[in-house]
């Protein structure tokens, strides 16, 4: 769940305030639109997250829990939809993990899960979450491109607004995971929902009014001086996840859309109880691997 805001105004202040310490400490200067190859994004990201951990964990730790399993700032826990089925006794892997809560309640749900994340910033997170619960889950730095671990020796595998929106190539993450997984397991990921790209970053009324082309998939970058990438995301649209998943072998069991639930007034950068209320601002794929 990024909270990522590309235009602050006046009603994302707090968000600019949040990034101001790694904005700082990476020198960005401005903001690009242009393509962005994996090896560019991979150290720009990898160079962010580990800037933003502290200001990340300080802010949404407490939303996310030590030991809970939260999908997305409407604040959908696995405990109570059960997308990955019965974990009991399943190997479970996660990506993109941040501070690894989701695989510490995947492991006090009886999984053997394993949490890897790009970040090593993130990951001391995870360590102190592993040593404050008793919960300690496997934890292994990895690119999501690049996952170090033996065919077919996961039964599911899950990712909350983890890796996917940083990596040029669905591709390549999907085949990973599909190459990981064993014949029918289960993979579920959360991404911010696409329609909410052609909006402006901002919980409030700014929010509401289109900015950009649904279609135009030039990456949003963050930049420094110099003009080389400090941040990298990736738009794609519904139909692009649903070409990739069909290529990379996944069927495509359910695409949920959470609702803004009644009394839930956390703001998490650009999602709000105004915007949750009149369209989707996340996407979660139920998918199985073929
Ligand atoms: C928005 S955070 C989500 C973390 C956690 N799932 C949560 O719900 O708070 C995105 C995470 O993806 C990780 N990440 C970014 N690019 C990645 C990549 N290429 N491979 C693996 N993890 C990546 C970041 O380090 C960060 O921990």
């Amino acid at each position: 769940m990024s909270d990522h805001s590309a235009a602050p105004t006046a009603d994302t202040a707090d968000t600019a305030d949040r990034h101001a310490q790694a904005e700082l400490q990476l020198g960005t200067a401005g903001v690009a639109h242009r393509a962005v190859g994996g090896g560019e994004a991979a150290a720009a990201n990898l160079a962010w997250w580990d800037a933003d951990a502290d200001d990340y964990q300080a802010t949404h730790g407490e939303f996310l829990g030590d030991t809970d399993f939260v999908w997305c700032p409407e604040g959908v826990r696995e405990e109570d939809v059960r997308l990955l089925g019965d974990v009991r006794g399943r190997r479970v892997l996660e990506v993109g993990c941040g501070q690894a809560a989701c695989s510490r309640w995947l492991s006090s749900a009886g999984a053997e899960a394993v949490a890897t994340d790009l970040s090593g910033g993130m990951l001391r997170h995870a360590r102190e979450g592993n040593e404050r619960t008793g919960v300690a889950v496997p934890l292994v730095q990895a690119n999501a491109e690049y996952l170090p671990f033996a065919s077919g020796s996961f039964d599911a595998a899950c990712s909350a607004f983890g890796a996917l929106p940083f990596v040029p190539s669905l591709a390549t993450v999907f085949a990973e995971v599909h190459r990981l997984l064993r014949p029918g397991s289960p993979w579920v990921f959360s991404v911010t929902h696409p329609m909410r790209w052609i909006f402006p970053d901002d919980p409030g009324p700014l929010g509401l009014t289109v900015a950009q082309p649904y279609f135009d998939r030039t990456p949003y970058v963050e930049v420094d001086d110099d003009g080389e990438a400090t941040y990298v995301e990736y738009h794609r649209t519904l139909g692009d996840y649903v070409r990739a998943l069909a290529a990379g072998g996944f069927a495509l069991e359910d695409l949920l859309e959470p609702e803004w639930p009644e009394g839930h007034t956390r703001t998490w950068g650009q999602w709000s109880p105004l915007r949750g209320k009149l369209f989707p601002g996340t996407a979660i794929f139920r998918t199985r691997r073929s």
